[in-house]
């Protein structure tokens, strides 16, 4: 099979600089030449974003017109690249890119099973948010069950394409008490506590078993937060106690192997690390979990006809 790859630097959706950078840095970090000894690369470049203005708090949610419209954009290029006949990877950018491109990858194959990695849940409503970020909501938007919520300016373009059964999370550890809405939706879920008590290749095979009745294309959106911020420190908002490299790497690892349709990677902030080893250690985690969702082996990668000279 063949990537494409798209890069969305954009921010707006929380209130830290620096994570429009990611999608530059993941480049110079050698993950198209690296995905290239693996499989067919194309890479679209980086989308622009419109800055609207007056873009006034709706509800108390920041950049809500700002948001809305950088994700317009983005459907439409996920949609194409997905008619294309790539898996689509989408280099953010903050979380709220999920919105865009889940919404691209549905309208181009139909119906997908998202496997959502984050230290967070990201399920809250403008009504329930306490921060106003958006990158904290964008499942509340995604979800049929969840449209109860006001019509918001310069979302009209989309609609709820995703059931809450064909939803599962991996790696929380930072719910807030509003998010409880996924409880009430019975949303699939492992957080920390469990990825500790079964282990990762349990918690993989757990969460494969119940995607697999419904066959769908996978889409992975994966928060760079979800690792612990020992070994990836340069992201927004970092919670301890999270996946190690192992386990990070693991689960690409896993779900490369499945219909793996999309990937997200999102939330890595080259402003934010302390020292240069920090942001370099985050991002190199990064481009290892975009290579093991396309066939990178621990192992090493043979050639098929390889023989010993
Ligand atoms: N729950 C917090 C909020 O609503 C944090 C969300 C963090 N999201 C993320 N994509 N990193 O703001
Ligand atoms: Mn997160
Ligand atoms: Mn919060
Ligand atoms: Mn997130």
């Amino acid at each position: 099979h063949s990537v494409g790859i798209i890069g969305a630097p954009f921010s707006k959706g929380q209130p830290k600089d620096g994570v429009e950078c990611a999608p530059n840095k993941l480049r110079a970090a050698g993950l198209l030449e690296r995905l290239q000894q693996q499989c067919a690369v194309k890479d679209y470049g980086n989308l622009t974003f419109e800055n609207v203005a007056l873009d006034e708090p709706v509800k108390g949610s920041k950049s809500v017109r700002t948001v809305g419209s950088a994700n317009q954009r983005l459907s439409e290029a996920v949609k194409a690249l997905k008619r294309d006949g790539h898996t689509a990877v989408m280099l953010g950018g903050d979380h709220s890119l999920a919105i865009g491109s889940i919404h691209g990858h549905t309208a181009a194959v139909g119906p997908v099973s998202v496997v959502w990695v984050d230290a967070h849940a990201d399920i809250h409503t403008p009504l329930t948010s306490n921060t106003g970020n958006i990158h904290g909501q964008p499942m509340s938007y995604l979800l049929y069950e969840l449209q109860s919520k006001p019509p918001l300016p310069n979302f009209s373009w989309m609609k709820p394409c995703l059931s809450s059964r064909d939803l599962v999370y991996i790696g929380l550890r930072d719910v807030d008490p509003e998010e409880y809405i996924m409880k009430l939706l019975a949303v699939k879920a492992f957080s920390m506590t469990q990825v500790d008590q079964l282990g990762v290749a349990k918690v993989m095979e757990e969460t494969c078993d119940y995607l697999w009745d419904s066959k769908k294309p996978i889409h992975l959106s994966y928060d760079i937060d979800a690792i612990d911020p020992s070994v990836t420190p340069a992201t927004g908002t970092p919670a301890v106690g999270g996946l190690t490299y192992r386990e990070g790497i693991y689960i690409t690892e896993y779900l490369c192997q499945t219909l793996l349709s999309a990937v997200d990677m999102v939330e890595v902030n080259p402003l934010r690390g302390r020292t240069e080893d920090d942001v370099h250690s985050t991002v190199s985690t990064a481009v290892d979990l975009l290579l093991g969702c396309f066939g990178r082996r621990r192992e090493g990668n043979h050639l098929p006809d390889y023989s010993l000279p």
